[in-house]
């Protein structure tokens, strides 16, 4: 184990994910969970699912990438203990730059990653081209000054009902502001062309905050791919030289009870309080001040394929259990019924994990009833590397589940 400490610590300062391998274990035995738990305390292993070495369970599938050059070493002690496992990405670096299908940038695109510049840019334009149905103010600053830009999308009429979408609360999850540009774009274009989101938008107001971990995903974007694994925010803690808090551990919700760290080297740190964050509480201030018109609220993340809904932070049932659960069962079958993308669904808590502090859970106990947290694309065959030729698919898929939950708001709420 001590070899294995030195060697990553050697690694950790080399930059880039060469060499680096993404494992799914399947730990079946107390013995197994016990050797995951104690490599990941020699700070070795990123937990992509779940987010947390705590979170690991006997009889349960774990993927985690394998920090610097102990792949191997990591592979043999795996061997050694008989535990049963899959690489699921040999090579991370070059899964990385296959992600992106060319290096040309700046220019926005729907089916390729955009920077924050580009977003921020588009978010600009957008409105300007489209005065009658979007407008853009800015919700809040990060933590490192940037502007948090969010967009309102719909038909102006008096007291309408809205929902409000976000995405990128982590900053590796690329996928998940690939998913809010989309959806504004099918928007606008749907407007007057298709029945169904013409009546949305003439009914409804919908809140789009393409990023909210401003500086995170900026972070991911610094040349060198050097941290494009990072998660959390990236506020300077007190006492502490590791950066950032899970934004969404910090939220008002049980908050840091269960599945969240007080650790702020921990890459699920709840915070130093609830909202401590400057962007978890503008997005909480936009939401209280909204209370009225806000009748849904949903929250887009990867990978996993799930459609969860409150509770994360107890096994307690919401009050509208059955009604959200029903509605995640039709939205998940329309979603399938593209190409065949299997979602399992269902209260957070009981679905994928306990885990406080989450914003959903939040928004929901501040009154908001239809809350909802989306695990987009993949299972993990590729992760948070999933390449650019699945943004168009899993976007497409996605829409059709985002607009049976928002027509049933519509019709309901
Ligand atoms: N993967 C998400 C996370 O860990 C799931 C969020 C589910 N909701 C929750 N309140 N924990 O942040
Ligand atoms: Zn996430």
């Amino acid at each position: 184990m001590w070899a294995l400490l030195i060697l990553a610590s050697i690694a950790a300062v080399s930059g880039t994910f060469h060499g680096e391998k993404v494992f799914r274990v399947v730990p079946q035995t107390a013995e197994h969970v016990e050797l995951i738990k104690s490599m990941a305390s020699l700070d070795v292993l990123d937990f992509w699912l779940p987010d947390s070495p705590s979170l690991v369970e006997q009889g349960k599938g774990a993927d985690f990438r394998v920090k610097g050059h102990v792949a191997y070493d990591v592979q043999a002690l795996i061997d050694q203990s008989g535990m049963q496992y899959e690489i699921l990405i040999d090579e991370l670096q070059e899964a990385l730059d296959k992600q992106l299908d060319s290096n040309i940038r700046a220019v926005h695109s729907y089916e390729k990653y955009n920077d924050l510049d580009t977003i921020n840019a588009w978010s600009a334009n957008i409105a300007a081209q489209n005065p009658a149905l979007v407008s853009r103010s800015q919700m809040g600053t990060s933590y490192e000054g940037r502007p948090m830009y969010l967009l309102k999308i719909g038909k102006s009429g008096l007291n309408k009902k809205a929902i409000f979408m976000d995405c990128g609360f982590h900053a590796r999850e690329w996928i998940s502001p690939a998913f809010c540009q989309w959806f504004v774009n099918e928007a606008i274009n749907s407007y007057g062309t298709d029945s169904q989101f013409t009546s949305l938008l003439n009914n409804l107001d919908f809140y789009v905050l393409p990023v909210l971990n401003v500086d995170g995903y900026a972070y991911t974007w610094t040349s060198g791919g050097k941290n494009r694994m990072w998660r959390k925010t990236r506020s300077v803690n007190k006492n502490s030289s590791c950066i950032g808090t899970d934004p969404n551990r910090n939220f008002n919700a049980g908050w840091c009870s269960v599945g969240a760290s007080s650790r702020a080297c921990d890459e699920t740190y709840c915070g130093s309080t609830a909202e401590s964050e400057r962007e978890t509480k503008a997005l909480a201030d936009f939401i209280r001040k909204n209370i009225s018109s806000i009748k849904g609220y949903l929250t887009i993340h990867s990978y996993g394929q799930m459609l969860l809904f409150p509770y994360s932070y107890t096994y307690k049932l919401a009050d509208d259990h059955n009604e959200l659960y029903s509605l995640a069962e039709k939205a998940v079958s329309q979603l399938s019924s593209l190409y065949g993308t299997k979602y399992t669904y269902g209260p957070g808590g009981k679905t994928i994990y306990l885990a406080a502090g989450g914003s959903d859970d939040w928004a929901y106990d501040a009154g908001v009833k239809y809350s909802f947290t989306l695990e987009l694309r993949d299972n993990g065959r590729y992760g948070f590397a999933l390449p650019e030729s699945q943004i168009r698919p899993t976007c497409q898929e996605t829409m059709l589940a985002l607009k049976h939950i928002a027509t049933h708001i519509m019709n309901n709420a």
